[in-house]
């Protein structure tokens, strides 16, 4: 608070006060600074969204204050920017607070197409892709004065998100300087978001600077100085794409750069494209066991294979023989694919399906006929959508097809001769680095990997792995074994000899990229892992 509230005139606002915990710093700081209890009342600005919210927050302040504190319960996207015609709310110093997190999935309606008038108004285009706290801050530097300053917990997609890639660009156009703080820690332990501090200043002025550091918890705040001159500073024309600390400046990153630059490496979309499997709306009644579809009178030609569960894939390689194991089994792994005429007893499933109201429900009511699920494809591989130790590629012998429990990997460009030798070779440091600076870590210790960001992963190119395809295929049943049954610390091992293999010859220092993949997973590991932390939580807001 003592970073954004600088004199005893600040004027203040906070879009979304919620229970007002903000606001009531700053009351007290501009205290503190010899404000009176009247002049505070009249810098402070608080609006939300919730008129329980709203009142707590007056009540709290004329408490606080002892004068009469008023605070707007309404949408901050229905408030006008200030100076806009007919308005006359003035802009303020500092804007302060925590936006609303509305992710885009739930974000609809008139409020999400209010927030992007909002954002483009503001000079911000977001693609629908984008949450609700991104058009938010857009909106909220409209209202800040020149020379005024901002600062928010956002989001961490504020620093990786390639949805905030118009708002980072943004922010830096619109402020002199600009500062994020990362934890290396959870900050709300238990949410799914990891957060971020966002400090900018200089409202206005020409950029000059961006700051990007990473502190462990939020207790290091309490010597914000320091921090913010350890910060990674990156001169106007010279930041990276993404936030993320350390993203381009350390040696591994220069190491993923040069061996894309001597064609070593390159993006998987090169030479393929990952996509989500199949999509059935119901995979408990597209998806059946060998005994429920006999029982049901299946015809087999309406019968695939496929996997419902990440865990069906058994290592780099899913054969025949796994798929057998899994009828044997009786598993779930028989996609019902109806030819258009059904025989009878396809049509009483089809009434059994809408007696259920699978019929009813929202991806098979918008095809026709309901129970044709689209999208199905036998890939060449498939590659998992939320990992933990490491992201796995599996090399598709089975001929078996996937719902969107799992991306699938088309492969094109990578010949049938070479195909198990690149998925093993999928298994190095460099290409896993890769994965776990393009995915999300969303909480919970899971690596996330969306089609797009699979596409972005570099992997070994096709020369490499002609060049070594035999000694990666005799590190084949190595691989197999400890992606099967071995725990976690061998997989670093395996991937240090397929680095022996791809990049000995190479001019990068593999233990570099070993070491910063190892360094990256168990900072996922740990935030999911990080004990409650409300104390900090609450010194944090101090
Ligand atoms: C993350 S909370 C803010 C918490 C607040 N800083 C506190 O400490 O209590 C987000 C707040 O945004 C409010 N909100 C949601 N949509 C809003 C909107 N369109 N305009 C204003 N407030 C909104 C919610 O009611 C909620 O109180």
């Amino acid at each position: 608070m003592a970073w954004a509230v600088t004199t005893p005139t600040t004027s203040i606002l906070d879009p979304s006060c919620g229970d007002g915990v903000f606001v009531e710093l700053a009351a007290e700081r501009l205290r503190e600074l010899g404000a009176s209890a009247e002049e505070v009342a009249g810098l402070i600005h608080a609006v939300d969204l919730n008129p329980k919210a709203a009142r707590l927050t007056a009540e709290t302040l004329r408490g606080l204050l002892g004068v009469p504190f008023e605070v707007r319960a309404e949408s901050f996207f229905s408030l006008e920017p200030p100076g806009a015609l007919f308005n006359i709310q003035a802009p303020v110093d500092t804007v302060i607070g925590n936006p609303p997190y509305i992710r885009y999935q739930e974000f609809t309606g008139v409020s999400r197409g209010e927030a992007l008038a909002r954002a483009t108004g503001a000079g911000v285009t977001l693609t629908r892709l984008a949450s609700s706290w991104a058009h938010f801050v857009a909106h909220a530097v409209t209202f800040i004065k020149p020379t005024g300053r901002l600062a928010l917990i956002l989001p961490a997609e504020l620093v990786h998100a390639a949805y905030a890639a118009p708002l980072r660009r943004f922010l830096r156009e619109s402020f002199a300087d600009v500062t994020v703080i990362s934890f290396r820690r959870a900050v709300f332990p238990g949410a799914q978001e990891s957060v971020t501090i966002l400090l900018a200043s200089g409202k206005g002025e020409l950029h000059q600077r961006l700051g990007l550091v990473e502190v462990e918890s939020s207790r290091d705040l309490d010597y914000l100085a320091e921090v913010l001159k350890r910060a990674e500073v990156f001169q106007n024309g010279s930041e990276p794409t993404k936030w993320v600390p350390g993203h381009t400046g350390n040696r591994s990153a220069l190491c993923l750069i040069r061996l894309q630059q001597d064609g070593l490496f390159h993006p998987l979309g090169q030479i393929g494209k990952a996509s989500i499997g199949f999509v059935s709306g119901a995979n408990e009644f597209f998806v059946l066991t060998p005994k429920d579809a006999a029982a049901l009178r299946l015809p087999k030609r309406s019968l695939r294979s496929a996997l419902v569960r990440a865990r069906q894939i058994p290592s780099f390689e899913i054969t025949h023989r796994d798929i057998a194991a899994m009828q044997e089994g009786d598993q779930r792994c028989l996609l019902w694919l109806p030819r258009r005429s059904l025989t009878r007893a396809e049509a009483a499933y089809v009434k059994k399906g809408e007696a259920a109201g699978i019929d009813k429900r929202y991806k098979c009511r918008v095809r026709t006929p309901w129970y044709t699920v689209p999208g199905v494809v036998v890939p060449e591989a498939f590659l998992t959508y939320m990992s933990d130790t490491v992201p796995r590629l599996c090399l598709n012998s089975a001929g078996t097809a996937t719902a969107n429990t799992l991306l699938t990997v088309r492969l094109p460009h990578v010949p049938v001769s070479l195909r198990k030798a690149f998925v093993v070779a999928f298994y190095n440091s460099a290409t896993m680095l890769s994965c776990e600076r393009t995915g999300r870590s969303y909480g919970g210790g899971v690596l996330k990997l969306e089609p797009r960001e699979a596409d972005q992963v570099l992997v070994p190119s096709v020369a490499l792995v002609r060049k070594h395809r035999r000694e990666l295929l005799a590190l084949a049943p190595r691989l197999h074994e400890v992606l099967l049954h071995g725990p976690a610390v061998q997989i670093g091992k395996v991937l240090s000899d397929v680095d022996q293999v791809l990049l000995v010859s190479s001019d990068v220092d593999a233990q570099d990229l070993s070491e910063e993949r190892a360094a990256l997973a168990a900072r996922r590991q740990l935030r999911a892992s990080s004990e409650s932390l409300v104390q900090e939580m609450l010194a944090f807001y101090g």
